[in-house]
């Protein structure tokens, strides 16, 4: 939640500033703002409710002075409306030189700010972020030196932050802190970035440090210290950043989301690349630490995750348990870390994120580790705060993924959870080789499966643009295709604001049938009837039963199932798979659903109300 920016160095900070908030807008936009030190020498703050175009707008209006040092943020609320007033950045003490941004929540902030108050501190926001502002700038007065006065301060703070800092009277240096929550350096010549994640800064550097748990930074045009709290020099790692600026621009798409969905092909290769052989054996490098005597031994893997993460990993759940033999269990994260799983030294934790970033997963994790447990990650940022606190990480090459509904990240985890399945299976030797090499090579014919049910896409969009009256639509999907129901719905919930929930079909009769009315639309995943699991039959019975009742029913099925098309009133076709690799294509058109009904209703897809793309408090 919440975007943060800052550069010092020899470009118009304005518009570098600005650029990188554009890039970190999808983190909230609540509102934004941004200040500079002019070369006049005076700090000086836009900031406004909403959009960053309302920031844009107002800064054309009363435009900032040039300027080679400046920080920007864009909000998600916490603390106190999305108004103008408690828009950061916050300004800190009475001669208001000092400008702060954050990012998290300061939990002890009701007791500092009645420290404030006392001592005469008047606020001018509801926000817990002012606080510091103040205290620093309290601090700042009584030591004479911003560094340590920020050190001291940051070390009073409870709670998730990153805080970026500068002043008037210290005009070429940025501050930083973090504490639970995310913040890259990027490294430049002559000139330093800071930013929530790299695409805040990648169009000028690749080059790039993740800053640890509880570390300072000081920037300059020309040099980076970090330190830690207590004030111990640390060791910058640095690392190459391997997405580019254009794949974090719309490039000519309509928006982010429908540029994402149709970068899926790409996505799952990108993911596969290097890790599955033509032969269909595979190679997970990234577990290599893992012996195949530690691989032998896990008797029982918890995977952690939110929202559509967590769906990817139901899909896992069945792909690990079928070929690898090993029971699975998929959490969601902040339920996970508040109560007492059983977790031993053999318990393998596989922790999912896009972002690498998600707060109850982050605590989870940490979570598992106390209890003993070894965590692997599949996360789609490099540099991200899971990736470092696990054990082992699967990055998933999806490349930046922007629209705050996940699409390309949520089939480059599947992907991922087939290849982790694969890899167990074979370390086990659960599974046939032979059988292994087969699922294998038809993974490696995904991406063009999915290509081809992204030119029929059109068929699930027309029904998305039909369907913008609705005022709830199910989803039914059965083993795999349960989780892919459940990410239906999400999306339309997410992106379209209706009723939308997923069930799995056989529950139907336990309850929830008694939703279906005279024109409910149903959007039912149906199993392949070469499965032989026979679930198809039994699916269509469920069809039959809410269509009996009125249901208005939308089948997506694979090619070559005709029975399915006598009960469904549409029934979008998807390319013949293993029944276990259908959720790679079967979700395809919910998205294009989805996408197509919120636009229909005039939504911003890419920035659905209430919701920010990175969730980085609890
Ligand atoms: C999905 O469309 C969501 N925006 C959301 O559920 C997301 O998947 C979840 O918050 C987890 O995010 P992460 O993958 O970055 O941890």
């Amino acid at each position: 939640m919440c975007g943060i920016v800052g550069y010092v160095g020899p470009k118009a900070t304005l518009d570098v500033v600005l650029a990188g908030l554009g890039r970190l807008e999808y983190r909230g936009y609540d509102s934004a703002g941004v200040s500079v030190i002019g070369e006049n020498g005076k700090l000086e703050t836009r900031k406004k409710a909403g959009k960053l175009a309302n920031l844009r707008n107002s800064i054309a209006e009363n435009p900032l002075p040039s300027s080679h040092i400046g920080i920007g943020h864009t909000r998600w609320a916490t603390h106190g409306a999305p108004t103008d007033g408690n828009a950061h950045p916050h300004l800190g003490g009475t001669d208001l030189k000092l400008s702060l941004i954050h990012n998290g929540i300061i939990e002890n902030f009701a007791e500092l700010k009645a420290e404030l108050v006392a001592a005469g501190t008047v606020f001018a926001s509801e926000t817990d972020t002012e606080v510091a502002a103040h205290l620093i700038a309290a601090e700042y007065a009584r030591v004479g030196n911003l560094t340590d006065a920020f050190a001291n301060v940051v070390k009073r703070l409870h709670g998730a932050f990153t805080i970026l800092v500068i002043h008037e009277d210290e005009p070429d240096v940025v501050l930083a802190a973090r504490c639970n929550a995310p913040l890259v350096i990027g490294l430049g010549d002559g000139e330093n970035f800071l930013g929530s994640d790299v695409a805040a800064f990648v169009e000028h550097t690749k080059r790039a440090i993740s800053v640890g748990q509880n570390q300072i930074v000081i920037l300059r045009a020309d040099k980076v210290e970090l330190r830690t709290f207590d004030g111990e020099p640390v060791e910058a790692c640095e690392f190459t950043v391997d997405w580019d600026a254009s794949a974090a621009s719309k490039g000519g798409w309509s928006s982010f989301m429908a540029k994402e969905i149709a970068d899926q092909p790409q996505a799952v290769a990108d993911t596969l690349m290097g890790r599955l052989r033509s032969d269909g054996s595979i190679w997970l490098d990234e577990i290599s630490g893992f012996s195949t005597d530690d691989l032998k031994a896990i008797d029982r893997i918890i995977i952690v995750a939110c929202g559509t993460a967590s769906y990817a990993g139901d899909v896992a759940k069945y792909a690990i348990e079928k070929w690898a033999h090993v029971p699975v269990q998929v959490e969601l994260s902040h339920e996970f870390r508040y109560r007492s799983p059983i977790v031993t030294p053999n318990t393998l934790v596989v922790a999912i994120s896009q972002s690498g970033e998600t707060m109850d997963t982050l605590m989870a994790t940490r979570y598992a580790r106390e209890l003993g447990a070894r965590v692997l990650a599949i996360c789609n940022t490099q540099g991200a705060t899971l990736a470092r606190e696990s054990d082992a990480v699967i990055y998933t090459h999806a490349g930046p993924e922007v629209a705050v509904a996940s699409t390309k990240a949520l089939t480059a985890q599947i992907t991922a959870g087939y290849l982790l399945g694969l890899f167990l299976a074979s370390a086990r030797g659960a599974t046939p080789r032979t059988e292994l090499a087969k699922i294998g090579r038809e993974l490696l014919k995904l991406p063009a499966k999915i290509t081809k049910v992204l030119d029929g896409l059109e068929q699930a969009k027309a029904l998305g643009t039909e369907m913008a009256n609705a005022k709830s639509v199910l989803f039914l999907g059965r083993n795999v295709g349960y989780p892919i129901a459940m990410e239906g719905a999400l999306k339309l919930k997410e992106l379209a604001y209706i009723h939308a929930e997923g069930f799995a079909a056989g529950e139907l009769k336990h309850g929830p049938i008694a939703l279906i009315e005279a024109g409910q639309p149903v959007i039912v995943i149906v199993p392949s009837p070469r499965d032989v699991d026979s679930l198809h039959p039994k699916v269509v019975s469920n069809i039959q039963e809410i269509r009996a009742r009125g249901a208005r029913v939308i089948a997506i099925a694979e090619q070559g199932d005709t029975e399915v098309s006598q009960y469904a009133e549409d029934v979008i076709f998807v390319p013949q798979t293993l029944p276990m690799l259908a959720p790679l294509l079967t979700v395809i058109p919910l998205q294009g659903f989805a996408l197509a009904l919120a636009t229909a209703l005039g939504l911003d897809v890419d920035q659905p109300r209430n919701l920010a793309k990175s969730v980085t408090v609890e």
